[in-house]
């Protein structure tokens, strides 16, 4: 740690008297998943209805923190690790002003995952593990770059040569070849109700 000399400034309001007041339990909504599976479509999805019901709440999407936030950094495993360490103390910063905050980043290791989980409180961290097959992934190929990845003109691509970690035990498991982007958001709207983070 560089900055030896200064000191934690608690706060007067607390996290519990800013959800309160919002009506909801404040969490982390952690989308993994490969790239193309739908993480960020999904994410938006569940953000919209999320807002009808009038509910507080941030998406921070993996290619626009990586164009701001954490521009500096790249795809090797280094950047990939700092990238999601970044962002799990931004997303506690969310959690702790009271939001429903969700990550869109394909945070491909189990061990940076387990990281953001164990910095957030009991029940605060939700993994929803957007599970569609490479091989759909790479049909449809929204930004070419599975074709670039496979034609060896990018390097480190999650699924071809970098690798990805398989969820074991996520809190929604979002298997996406069958349902329809509605139907998806629904199943994670519905997780959030049913276990008490929204009414
Ligand atoms: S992560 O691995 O560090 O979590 P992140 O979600 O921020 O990745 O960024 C992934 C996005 O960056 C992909 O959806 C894709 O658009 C783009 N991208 C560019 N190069 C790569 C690469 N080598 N591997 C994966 N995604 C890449």
């Amino acid at each position: 740690m560089k900055t030896e000399n200064t000191v934690w400034h608690a706060h007067q309001v607390t996290k519990t008297e800013r959800a309160d007041l919002k009506g909801q339990k404040p969490c982390l909504l952690w989308y993994t998943g490969l790239s193309g599976s739908g993480k960020s479509t999904v994410a938006n999805a569940v953000d919209d209805l999320l807002f009808q019901r009038k509910c507080h709440t941030y998406l921070l999407d993996g290619d626009n923190v990586r164009h701001g936030l954490n521009g500096d950094l790249g795809f090797s495993d280094e950047d990939r690790v700092e990238n999601i360490r970044r962002i799990s103390q931004v997303g506690k910063l969310f959690v702790d002003s009271g939001l429903i905050c969700s990550t869109a980043f394909i945070s491909p290791f189990q061990s940076d995952r387990d990281m953001a989980r164990e910095m957030l409180e009991q029940g605060e961290f939700i993994e929803v593990f957007i599970d569609t097959p490479i091989e759909i992934c790479e049909q449809r190929d929204p930004k070419g770059l599975y074709k670039m990845a496979r034609a060896g003109e990018i390097k480190d691509f999650t699924g071809i040569d970098s690798a990805y970690d398989i969820p074991q035990t996520p809190e929604i498991h979002v298997q996406t070849a069958d349902l329809s982007i509605e139907q998806c958001a629904l199943q994670i709207v519905n997780y959030l109700q049913q276990n008490g983070y929204i009414n």
